[in-house]
């Protein structure tokens, strides 16, 4: 079954087409790979499917419901999260505080219910204490609790990333990037989580990487773009060898 459904999307900047007439779709419970050279649209694409962007032409359904004419807001309400190629952590705020800060959102507290609901919102507090501490745990973050998040080692900090993105309970998960600047020690972590999170959290994530072993060993399905274009869809094996994938990426990592 299909959980995303992109159709012909196209995305222009000031008459650059930086995505073109793309149509694709992300099979329920699989990890999909994103990958393509620089500039050729990979962060635009989930701009444009989380809300950020509207598209110039096109469609993005998600679970059967047109979400392109939503904002970023309600497309996160819908089940899609999303992870930001630069970190987007609450710099000043500890680990706990930076995913009780999300799912504080949820939690439908006022101000007036301080004062009105105290033991309300006391046991509301403890039960987003122990739910933001079991999200940690399962991504290996209960050691760096109180720690505030700009003195975390950056690997430390992407993988909160990831789980602050996770703490709104998403259905479907984009992530960009999230081994930029990791070394082989945290990737291999990351890969485990990615997997983690498919397996055990039962959550479709779609993954956009320059680290091409990484893709190649988790994902199912990948997608490659060249100067906004949709190149070629495949296995990893079929992408691997294919002549224009080659050639895109010749100089780069390939
Ligand atoms: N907000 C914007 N305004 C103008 N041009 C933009 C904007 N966002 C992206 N672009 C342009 O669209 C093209 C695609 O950019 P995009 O960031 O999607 O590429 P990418 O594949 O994510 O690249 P990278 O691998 O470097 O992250 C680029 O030419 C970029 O300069
Ligand atoms: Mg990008």
């Amino acid at each position: 079954m299909e959980i995303l459904k992109v159709v012909n999307l196209s995305r222009e900047f000031g008459g650059l087409k930086a995505i073109d007439n793309i149509s694709f779709s992300v099979k329920k419970g699989s990890i999909h790979g994103v990958i393509g050279p620089n500039g050729s649209g990979k962060t635009t694409l989930f701009n444009v499917v989380s809300g950020y962007y509207k598209p110039t032409k096109g469609e993005v359904w998600f679970q059967d419901e047109a979400i392109h004419p939503l904002s970023p807001y309600q497309v996160c309400r819908s089940g899609m999260a999303r992870t930001f190629q630069n970190l987007r952590l609450f710099k000043k705020m500890t680990v706990l505080e930076n995913v009780c800060a999300v799912l504080d959102r949820e939690s439908g507290i006022r101000i007036v219910d301080y004062i009105l609901f105290p033991k309300r919102v006391l046991r509301i507090e403890k039960e987003t204490i122990a739910k933001a501490e079991a999200l940690l745990d399962s991504f290996g973050l209960m050691e760096w609790r109180d720690i505030q998040a700009d003195s975390l080692p950056y690997g430390v900090q992407k993988r909160l990333e990831i789980a602050r993105s996770m703490a709104t309970n998403p259905t479907l998960l984009l992530l960009d990037e999230p081994a930029a600047g990791l070394n082989h020690t945290e990737t291999d972590e990351l890969s485990r989580i990615i997997k983690y999170i498919r397996d055990e959290m039962g959550v479709t994530v779609i993954l956009i990487e320059h680290d091409m072993k990484l893709v190649m060993s988790i994902c199912q399905t990948i997608t490659v773009l060249n100067e906004g274009h949709l190149l070629i869809e495949g296995t990893p094996e079929a992408v691997s060898k294919d002549k224009q994938v080659i050639t895109a990426y010749l100089g780069g990592e390939w």
